[in-house]
């Protein structure tokens, strides 16, 4: 297979029909769809964390162990590939493309890179690092995606699947020491329609799909998020914690 058929084939495996309205996109999304990108596609584009250039209209990044580059025209609004063969190849309007880049993952590792590639930096967040009011390990940061986002201003009782929130944790200081996350992966307004994920200082402190450990305390709030009205204003606490 070519590099462009690959790729090609990829696309039609992810992009069943969206048909959503096109939105230009700033650079951080466009930043966070490259790392996106990356992680899926580490055959093509590598190294992962490429820094972004912009020159002849084009946000890209070129890939120095590939010899790939993936760019965004925003006059067009779309999103290219120049295959190391020379070949230029248009992937089509960048909207579906945000939209998958924005749901994190559900599984352990590909979430780690994820988080490594800080692939939520477009996404609305705390104004500042604070102290968090429970069991994160001190200082945290709350970053909140669209889909999210909408749902809680909607003031929604149930989040649509796609809906995450990823809090930076930083201890007593503020170096990032690691993550807590929470994915909407499945409909329903159970706690199991979500996937749970912390890591503190290379440590996993829990994971998995309605992993009790989180859900139990987050049941507290709106559909598991402490984010909505009351927060979570009485968490049962974990034994062991
Ligand atoms: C003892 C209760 C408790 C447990 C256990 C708990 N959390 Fe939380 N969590 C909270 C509270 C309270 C907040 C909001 C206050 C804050 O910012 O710390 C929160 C906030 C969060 C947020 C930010 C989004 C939101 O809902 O506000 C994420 C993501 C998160 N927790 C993930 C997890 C994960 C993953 C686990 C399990 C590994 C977990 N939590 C375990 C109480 C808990």
């Amino acid at each position: 297979m070519t590099r462009c058929t690959r790729m090609s084939a990829y696309l039609v495996a992810i992009l069943p029909f969206l048909t959503l309205p096109s939105m230009a996109a700033t650079d951080g999304e466009v930043d966070d769809l490259f790392a996106w990108a990356e992680i899926n596609l580490p055959q093509l584009l590598s190294p992962a964390g490429t820094p972004s250039q912009v020159s002849g209209g084009y946000r890209y990044r070129y890939y120095s162990g590939t010899h790939d580059a993936i760019g965004y025209r925003a006059d067009d609004n779309q999103i290219y590939y120049l295959g190391a063969d020379g070949a230029l190849l248009r992937l089509g309007d960048i909207t579906p493309y945000l939209e998958l880049a924005r749901v994190p993952p559900g599984t352990a590792a590909e979430m780690k890179a994820y988080l490594d590639a800080r692939a939520y930096s477009s996404w609305s967040a705390d104004p500042a690092i604070r102290p968090s009011a429970s069991v994160h390990f001190g200082n945290v940061r709350t970053w909140t995606n669209p889909t999210l986002k909408t749902s809680l201003a909607t003031g929604n009782l149930v989040h649509p699947v796609g809906s995450a929130a990823i809090k930076e944790l930083f201890g007593g200081g503020t170096q990032r020491r690691g993550w807590a996350a929470m994915v909407r992966t499945r409909a329903g307004s159970g706690g199991d329609g979500w996937y749970w994920y912390e890591i503190f200082d290379g440590q996993l402190v829990g994971e998995g799909q309605g992993t009790a450990q989180c859900a139990s305390c987050h049941s507290a709030g709106t559909d598991f998020s402490c984010q909505g009205p009351g927060g979570c204003t009485t968490p049962v606490g974990m034994a062991g914690w």
